[in-house]
Parts: structure tokens; sequence; C-alpha cells
């Protein structure tokens, strides 16, 4: 029989307890506490432009499809027939004018409707309207990124994102002069042995970058004649807990720093393309704000518990089991910029993140490691006490310290810990 768990002897103010991440039992808690009753990040709006488009996705460990239906409206819907239970959409995303479940034939209009019987006369009697494809309680979007949730929600999607959390959105979408970004460049797709929390904890991880990517570093020094300082031990770059459990890598002490952000406003005025898209962006946003966002180029934080918005990406974590997950990776463009600077940002990804890239294996590797090193038990705490004496509090309550200091780990832990004792 599952035992009830304490969860506040697993979680400390500087360590995690490896059963965290080994145990099934805490693993369907997870299921409940966080994917059920929480905020969960779907998809992008720009990833069904059109009606009828739809993409495969997943709200924890339930398959759901992000659809456009006909009034041009986005949905989330469960895939799963209302019949016997077969999921009615197959494809990984596409078009279609509704969706047949292949099993007895059963058609859903892309609103979710149960529009269709075969042979209908063999039931008594039928209420087609009860029967439509299930939703979840609640979905809201911001600047596009499509969330859902399971049960009915404590805070509304803006409260549980947070302002810290939106601002950040809002400098990944403002580098597009129309505000808009576009995830339609596919996605790199990739799994391992670990629980979900390895790579949430990892993609706001500014420590192991110049040892587990040393390869990658080296390439590009060797490439470049300039050796990546951006996690030395003197970089200003920062790590920041965000609230609501949301963490962030802040790049923007480092990229205005005096030699850095002139640089990079001069070398994009030098090409033809670039003085377009500087100027494009000043119309759009006034010459402040542009050349800020231009400067702070972009974000690097994650959501939590399931988005990370890196770079030019953005990462979708999906919970497979406890000791199982499955990433997407996905490259964005931006609206209305040059078609170069567009192919500059795929490029950047692919790098680093695409199956031939030079970084994301190392991470992976990493996760796997991890998951089998927790199998010993005799000393089973992972310490996260990096930084702890040196954090600094702002006026709102919100921690920072140094890139390689644990920071957002710490943060995330506890808002873990807040949302398991939270059983509702
Ligand atoms: S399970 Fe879908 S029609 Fe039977
Ligand atoms: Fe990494």
């Amino acid at each position: 029989m599952k035992q009830a768990i304490n969860y506040a002897d697993l979680v400390r103010s500087d360590a995690v307890h490896g059963s965290v991440y080994t145990n099934p039992d805490i693993y369907l808690d997870e299921l409940d506490r966080i994917y059920r009753q929480t905020w969960i990040y779907i998809a992008h709006e720009s990833e069904v432009p059109n009606v009828g488009d739809f993409k495969r996705a997943s709200l924890g460990n339930q398959p759901v499809i992000l659809v456009r239906d006909k009034t041009g409206k986005v949905q989330v819907l469960f895939n799963r027939c209302r019949h016997r239970a077969a999921t009615v959409c197959q494809d990984s995303c596409g078009n279609a004018s509704k969706f047949r479940c292949e099993y007895h034939g059963w058609v859903y209009d892309l609103d979710g409707k149960l529009t269709g019987i075969p042979y209908e006369d063999g039931y008594e009697r039928i209420d087609k309207s009860q029967f439509s494809l299930t939703r979840p309680v609640q979905v809201d979007s911001y600047r596009g990124f499509v969330f859902a949730i399971m049960a009915e929600p404590v805070e509304t999607l803006a409260e549980s994102l947070g302002e810290p959390t939106m601002r950040q959105i809002d400098y990944f979408c403002d580098l597009s002069p129309e505000g808009e970004i576009l995830v339609q460049a596919g996605a790199a797709k990739l799994a391992y042995q670990g629980s979900w929390k390895l790579q949430m904890e990892n993609s706001i991880d500014g420590y192991h970058a110049n040892f587990t990517h040393q390869s990658y570093f080296k390439m590009i020094t060797r490439l470049s004649g300039r050796r990546p300082d951006t996690f030395d031990r003197d970089s200003a770059v920062a790590t920041r807990d965000l609230g609501c459990g949301n963490t962030f890598v802040d790049y923007r002490p480092h990229n205005i720093a005096p030699g850095r952000s002139e640089p990079r406003l001069s070398a994009l005025k030098r090409t033809t393309w670039g003085k377009k898209y500087y100027a494009d962006m000043v119309a759009a946003h006034g010459l402040e704000r542009a050349e800020d966002v231009i400067v702070t180029a972009g974000t690097h934080m994650s959501v939590f518990p399931n988005l990370v918005v890196l770079g030019q990406q953005v990462r979708t974590i999906r919970p497979i089991a406890h000791d199982k997950t499955e990433v997407d990776l996905a490259p964005t463009l931006l609206k209305g910029v040059p078609d170069e600077l567009n192919t500059q940002r795929i490029r950047q990804f692919e790098s680093f993140y695409s199956p031939h890239g030079g970084g994301i294996h190392d991470d992976i590797e990493m996760f796997n490691r991890v998951q089998q090193g927790v199998a010993c038990t005799m000393e089973p705490w992972l310490i996260f006490q990096r930084g702890l004496h040196r954090e600094q509090i702002s006026a709102e309550g919100l921690r920072s310290g140094h890139v390689s200091d644990e920071v957002p780990q710490r943060a995330m832990w506890q808002h873990w810990l807040k949302l398991m004792q939270s059983k509702r």
C-alpha cells in the first residue's frame, strides 16, 4: 500500500533527498499536486496558425490536442475517444477538418463536439452532446503561450506566472518588431532515463556549463579565437528567483557592461538587413526599449514545472515516468524580421541543441548519470548550498546570486515542496 510521504523531510534549504528522483509514489503525487492542480504549458498558438491546424501535446502525462477550431479559437482537447478511450489524433501535427476515432469510427468536430456515431440506431438512446471530447477546466494564454489546468484554479494564469516572469516573456517576444514569436521551425526531441526535474534544474544551471560543455566551448574558442567567459568566476551574469517556482539566468548585467552593448548594436547596423531590423524595432518599440531588448537579447528562464524559454528556443518537458522524461526543444522565429536574422537564430540553435549540435547531448548524459547515481543511498542527500551565504534579496523578496550559484535550484525546490504539501 502507498505510504503517506512527509515532504518536509525531503527538501531542506540547502539539500534535497535522493528519493524525490527515484520514488514512483512521489511521481504519482507530482502528477496530482503539480500536473493536475497547477497551470501547465501546452504549446504556442503560432503552432496552429490556421483553422484545422492541430498539434499533439501533453498535459502532464495525459495526451491532448491543441487545435484551432472553425471559429479561429485555439482549443485544448483531451486526446481520448469518449467511446472506449482510444486516442483520436495520431499525427504529431497537421491540418484536419475533424477527428475520427479509428477504433469504431466516432467522429468529433474541431471544437471536440461528437458529430457522428456509426450505426447509431444500435443505441437505444444516446445524446451526442454529452459525449464531446473532454477539456481541461481552464485554458489561458500569455503572448501566445497556451497553458491549461485540470483542477479548479486557485489563481489565474497571470497570478501563477507572476509579473517578473511575464516581463521576461516580453523580452523574448519583443525581439520581434511585431511582438510575436513563431514556433514553426520544428523541434529537436530528446528523451532520457531520469526524472523530469533534472531537466528543470539543469536549464537554469550556470555552474555546469564550463565543465559539462567543455568540448563545445573549446571548439568555439578554436573557431572564433575568443574563449566564452559568461560562466567564469568573475562573470557579471546573475541567477535569480522570479517567484512562483520560476527562475532565471540574467545575462543583462553582462550584456550591458561597457564594451559589450555598443559593439552589439554597431555590428547590427553594419549590415543592410541589420539596419532594417534596428529601424523596425525602434519604430515599433521606441528607441530606448528597442535598444534595451536588442542588447538584452531575449531571456533564459524556466517556468515551473515544464516550460523553459532560453535563447531562441521554447523547451517543453514531458514527464513519462519517475525515471523517464521527454523534451522538445523548438527553435523560434521572430515575426516581421529579415530572413537573415531568423536564419542566424536557427543556426545558433542548431550549433548547440540539435541532434548534431555540440551541447545538448552532454546534458542528457549527465541526467542519465544522476539517475544512476541516486540509486546509491548510503548518503542520500544532494547538495544545493552553493552561494547560499552570498544570496542577495530584492525589495520584492526575490533572491539572486552569481551565475554559478544554486539560487534557481533552491527556489525551484522550495516551490516544489510547497506544492507537494498543498493537497487538495
Ligand atoms: S474507442 Fe473510439 S470509437 Fe470506439
Ligand atoms: Fe547544459
